[in-house]
């Protein structure tokens, strides 16, 4: 059937809008909210395989390597099995040791993108159990893994992914939550986190209802600018780099996510009166140390907008702020991404660039 974009304009409009469904879809059949658990039937006979690894190796391309940065943490503190992160092209630039014990996690909306599917070829090759973790029942990477997780998002048109991007980072949470299900001392965790994610449709509606102050501050604001840092540390980390990255793709202006950590060691060089900054503050036990991040930015008069909760007046009332709702830590990237969906799309429109199609590049890569 041929995919309509309905009273959408673009069918990447259409795909922001459809999130607090799509988030659904990936959850249905799968979590049980009231008894707290969760059943990933792509994986079951090989959980613990998948337990007893002596890594989990995870490997994808653009916004689906994002996601896998997005869940690290949550990840590694459920499992407590050591992670690495690759981007394909670089673990295959490397060939890498990968050994019978491994398990490797394979990202990809598409489930077609070359570099990714070679570096699935490269460790199925050396006996790694391969999961895979695509959008596209029958791709090439969930026919040639051994088991994995659809994240039913459906289908994704728009070259810069957003449904596909929460589908795959809540894909990556069930399955951590499932692989803990055998500890107990993770039970209160897992439980907060579930009940986040029954929220969580609420939650991005609650964000997508202020969408035309995002369109104001977008032509207000950043329309006319040549540059744009996104910055933030810990579970955000990965929000700032897709953010960037949605920027970059279909506006075509630059931008660049920043760990706030980080910014001492070099970035806080950029930043005077004059450079666009967007500072995510949402609260965390880091919150402290993005305050200082803050603080390093406003010393040199940038004038940064903030990410922050609803309800967090004094920032709301001292700085230009887009507030989203509180969830657990783990998921708060899930809800502090759409903003950033939402300000690509406005700035793309104001600029007149086919938001769609971007020039130079492709939906799914399929050459190396
Ligand atoms: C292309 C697309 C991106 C996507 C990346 C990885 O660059 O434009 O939106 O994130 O490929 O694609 P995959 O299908 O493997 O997730």
């Amino acid at each position: 059937a041929e995919i309509m974009k309905g009273s959408f304009d673009h069918f990447m409009q259409k795909e922001i809008y459809e999130q607090p469904e799509s988030v659904v879809n990936t959850m249905r059949g799968r979590v049980n909210f009231e008894n707290h658990k969760v059943t990933l039937g792509g994986l079951r006979g090989y959980l613990n395989t998948i337990r007893r690894a002596r890594r989990i190796v995870f490997i994808a391309c653009g916004t689906s390597y994002h996601s896998c940065l997005a869940t690290r943490g949550v990840f590694e503190e459920l499992t407590e099995i050591p992670t690495q992160i690759d981007i394909a092209s670089d673990f295959l630039d490397r060939r890498g040791p990968i050994f019978r014990d491994d398990v490797c996690v394979f990202v990809s909306q598409s489930g077609e993108t070359a570099d990714t599917i070679l570096a699935m070829r490269y460790c199925l090759e050396r006996g790694a159990l391969g999961v895979g973790i695509t959008n596209t029942v029958g791709s090439a990477i969930s026919r040639e893994t051994q088991c994995g997780v659809h994240i039913n998002a459906g289908a994704e048109v728009g070259v810069a992914s957003t449904k596909a991007y929460t589908s795959q980072y809540i894909a990556l949470v069930m399955m951590a939550i499932q692989l803990s299900e055998d500890r107990v001392s993770t039970m209160e965790r897992r439980k907060e986190i579930i009940d986040g994610l029954y929220k969580l449709p609420g939650h991005i509606k609650e964000v997508l209802a202020g969408a035309e102050s995002l369109q104001q501050l977008s032509k207000d604001t950043l329309s006319h600018e040549k540059s744009l840092l996104i910055m933030g540390r810990g579970y955000q980390s990965a929000t700032c780099l897709e953010g960037a990255l949605k920027i970059k793709e279909i506006s075509y202006m630059h931008s660049e996510g920043i760990l706030a950590g980080e910014l001492k060691h070099g970035t806080l060089a950029l930043v005077d009166e004059n450079m666009p900054v967007i500072l995510i503050m949402t609260k965390d036990s880091l919150y402290p140390k993005v305050q200082s991040a803050l603080s390093q930015v406003t010393s040199r008069k940038g004038q940064p907008i903030i990410i922050c909760n609803t309800g967090d007046e004094n920032l709301i009332h001292e700085y230009k702020t887009i507030p989203v709702p509180q969830t657990a830590d783990c998921l708060q990237g899930l809800v502090n991404i759409i903003p950033l969906q939402l300000l690509s799309y406005y700035l793309a429109l104001l600029k007149g660039q086919d938001v769609d199609f971007p020039r130079n590049l492709a939906k799914s890569v399929t050459v190396e």
